[in-house]
């Protein structure tokens, strides 16, 4: 039976630590010019509805790395843009393709599209969730911690996309996560609740009470992709809700921070912290790749 990602709440932790570990072997081989190409021969059709780089880009070359191609399709550009009903783009690209990523506004058109399609689907980013990010996130933060079970996570910012797959990535690896963020602008009620039972989310207004003790960092834009018009509202509502220097000092010493970028400086991180871990941050971006080749030949191959 075909497998999609669909979020994060799809994979078993057992699932996940053999994408970290594949994504692992992959990027060792890459930076040895070891070439890998188990993807030989498929095509990979991106549905765009929302811009992107590293996403886009990652796929792109991910996909060539491995011997197959990409096609990119602009939701714009193709009939589903016009009212062609997503079934029917799932009937109709199965047939041509080996996989779809797609990116855009509702978790339920990218399940639709999965329901309705014989070949896997990705998520790349939906309003409800970011799973290939938090997979590179997950591999980044493995790479500066070694083991991920018993680190702390705050969150800084928006209970968006990404808090909701970071939530749910971070528990199953067994690390704590607490999220900051004001009460209007909480996490999924369903994730929370799971996240909850766990034992290992906290849920604070607070920035400093998430901050403490914290092994990692992370924080994401204020107005999210869509949320445009809501700009100015937000930033009034995230005013305390950023990273900076005097945050970090209730974190462990050696804290590093992550931002799944595009970052604002000087409002949810100060230009100085994004400076001072940039080298985290462009690894995480860098992982990308590597997380979601690893994604592309536990879906694809054949083998
Ligand atoms: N982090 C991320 O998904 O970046 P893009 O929006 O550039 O793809
Ligand atoms: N929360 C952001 C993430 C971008 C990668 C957005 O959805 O725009």
């Amino acid at each position: 039976m075909k497998k999609d990602l669909l979020k994060l709440a799809d994979l078993s932790p057992q699932e996940i630590v053999e994408i970290l570990d594949l994504a692992d072997k992959l990027k060792k081989e890459q930076k040895q010019g070891i070439p890998h190409k188990i993807l030989q021969g498929k095509t990979l059709g991106m549905i765009f509805t929302k811009a992107s780089t590293r996403t886009r880009v990652s796929f792109e070359v991910g996909i060539y790395q491995l011997g197959g191609i990409a096609l990119y399709l602009n939701g714009n550009d193709i009939q589903l843009g016009r009212g062609e009903p997503i079934r029917d783009t799932a009937r109709v690209l199965s047939r041509y393709l080996d996989g779809i990523m797609i990116r855009t506004y509702k978790q339920r058109d990218v399940e639709e599209l999965a329901r309705f399609s014989t070949i896997p689907i990705i998520n790349g980013l939906t309003d409800y969730c970011h799973p290939c990010q938090v997979l590179a996130d997950l591999q980044t933060i493995r790479e500066y911690k070694g083991d991920l079970k018993g680190l702390k996570l705050a969150y800084i910012g928006d209970g968006n996309n990404m808090a909701n797959s970071l939530i749910v990535g971070c528990i199953k690896m067994g690390m704590k996560i607490a999220i900051a963020c004001p009460a209007n602008y909480r996490p999924d009620a369903q994730i929370i609740q799971w996240g909850k039972e766990s034992g290992l989310l906290e849920l604070t207004e607070e920035p400093k009470k998430a901050a403490a003790n914290a092994d990692v960092f992370y924080t994401d834009v204020w107005a999210s992709m869509g949320q445009e018009s809501e700009t100015a509202l937000r930033k009034e509502a995230f005013a305390k809700y950023y990273i900076d220097a005097k945050l970090m000092k209730y974190a462990q010493k050696d804290a590093m921070v992550l931002h799944c970028l595009p970052a604002h400086r000087e409002e949810e991180i100060t230009g100085e912290v994004f400076e001072e871990h940039r080298a985290e941050i462009f690894d995480e971006a860098e992982n990308r790749l590597h997380a979601q080749k690893a994604v592309m030949v536990k879906l694809m191959c054949d083998k």
